[in-house]
């Protein structure tokens, strides 16, 4: 053998060894189980195999995540949490706490984040000052999502922008035999849509007061009242295969053409984009009636535990480096249906609905009226939202409660939370 062929060689099995050598695991869990948000994690899972790292995938189904903040809570307590999970919000606080929680300060510097991340975004990922967690997007709540043939069919195209001409879009719909208001009845989607008809309803002002300070004249007021009038309202243009339907499953119906319009955060964009779909042809995308200057926000992130395996622990660094970098912020907000956390991002590819959520997110910080969704963790400790959680669907399937005792009822529920 040559000694060019017998070097070659060499460096082959050199190379070969060194890249198994750094190949690590990382176990996620999550809660992306519908069609667009599985298509927007296997961005993440792509670029974590050109990486040549494996992903063990810990899915726990379950919209606005609920269910999987249990089984991660349970699997933390036995001493087997995964590399890393999705989290939002203050629960991040709180995990940091437990003391199970891994330092990225060191991709963090290298990746230099702290200059990346508008700073209010990146103290949120931070516990005692350092990093914890990666935020991947920004998905805007205050969305209606409309099928835009049954718009101009009943409504002649006009987007309803205050409560009156919401109904009456929503009485020519079902006049016309279509379903007005596609919602699937669980407790994180009522509180979804009952915090946007608050907004609406009682303005960004009044919301922060309510649902951030939690004080108690903004919540025992008219303006609560009015808004848990206003959830009764829309029951009356649902359909009967409403309780306990999957939002995904809600957003098909707009999809298929059965139904006129679902109150639902930008994730839905998601389903359209896997669908083929697209704003302003197939459907429109449009504040909530009376919350066109706010914006209603939720972060997404990737929480990281402590881990022993010096080879995991690279993949997990890897995994961290990857969620905040651009090209993934680009390519997984592009089918996720949110947009990127990281403000250099570039916005070309993005849809009109994306550009309208980047505009409003900009104006809406400036203005006052950027205010956190409590129905996704942004706001409020899980006690308290679980309290508030607990009345608004209560209140949703109780038709002998009247709103003025909910309210009442809301208030002494918030007051007792721990
Ligand atoms: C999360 C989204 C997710 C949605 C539905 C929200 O709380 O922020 O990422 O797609 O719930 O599960």
């Amino acid at each position: 053998m040559s000694k060019i062929k017998k070097n070659v060689i060499k460096l082959t099995l050199l190379s070969t060894l060194c890249s198994t050598a750094y190949a690590g695991n990382v176990e996620v869990l999550h809660y992306w189980t519908s069609g667009g948000e599985a298509a927007a994690l296997k961005v993440l899972q792509e670029m974590m195999d050109e990486e040549g790292h494996s992903w063990t995938d810990f899915a726990v189904a379950g919209g606005g995540g609920e269910t999987a903040m249990t089984v991660l809570k349970s699997r933390a307590i036995s001493g087997n949490p995964p590399t890393s999970s999705m989290i939002a919000g203050p629960e991040i606080q709180q995990w940091g706490e437990l003391d199970v929680l891994e330092n990225m300060d060191s991709v963090a510097k290298a990746e230099n984040w702290d200059n990346l991340l508008p700073k209010n975004v990146a103290d949120i990922h931070k516990y005692n000052g350092h990093y914890v967690a990666a935020p991947v997007n920004v998905h805007r709540i205050n969305w209606m999502w409309i099928n835009k043939s049954i718009l101009d069919e009943v409504n002649k195209g006009e987007v309803p922008t205050n409560w009156d001409d919401f109904i009456a879009f929503l009485d020519n719909a079902s006049s016309a035999g279509y379903i007005g208001f596609s919602h699937g009845g669980q407790d994180w989607q009522d509180a979804t849509v009952f915090e946007q008809i608050a907004l609406g309803t009682g303005g960004a002002k009044w919301y922060k007061k309510a649902f951030v300070e939690l004080d108690d004249s903004a919540i025992n007021s008219p303006e609560m009242t009015k808004t848990f009038e206003r959830f009764r309202q829309l029951k009356s243009y649902m359909d009967k295969g409403m309780p306990g339907r999957d939002w995904n499953l809600a957003t098909a119906q707009i999809i298929e053409g059965k139904a006129a319009v679902q109150i639902m955060g930008d994730w839905a964009k998601g389903e359209f984009t896997a669908a083929g779909k697209q704003p302003g042809k197939d459907y429109i995308c449009a504040a909530v009636p009376g919350t066109v200057d706010s914006f209603t926000f939720n972060v997404d992130a990737f929480m990281m535990f402590n881990n022993q395996n010096p080879k995991n622990s690279e993949a997990q660094k890897t995994l961290s480096k990857l969620l905040v970098s651009k090209t993934f912020q680009e390519e997984f907000n592009l089918k996720k249906g949110s947009i990127p956390v990281r403000p250099d991002v570039n916005i070309e590819r993005f849809d009109s609905c994306a550009k309208l959520s980047m505009k409003d997110f900009k104006d809406s910080s400036s203005s006052g009226s950027l205010v956190p969704s409590f129905a996704h963790a942004m706001a409020m400790t899980p006690d308290v939202s679980g309290a508030v959680y607990d009345v608004v669907t209560r209140f949703f399937n109780e038709d002998s409660m009247s709103a003025k005792q909910a309210t009442t009822k809301l208030a002494s529920a918030i007051k007792s939370a721990p």
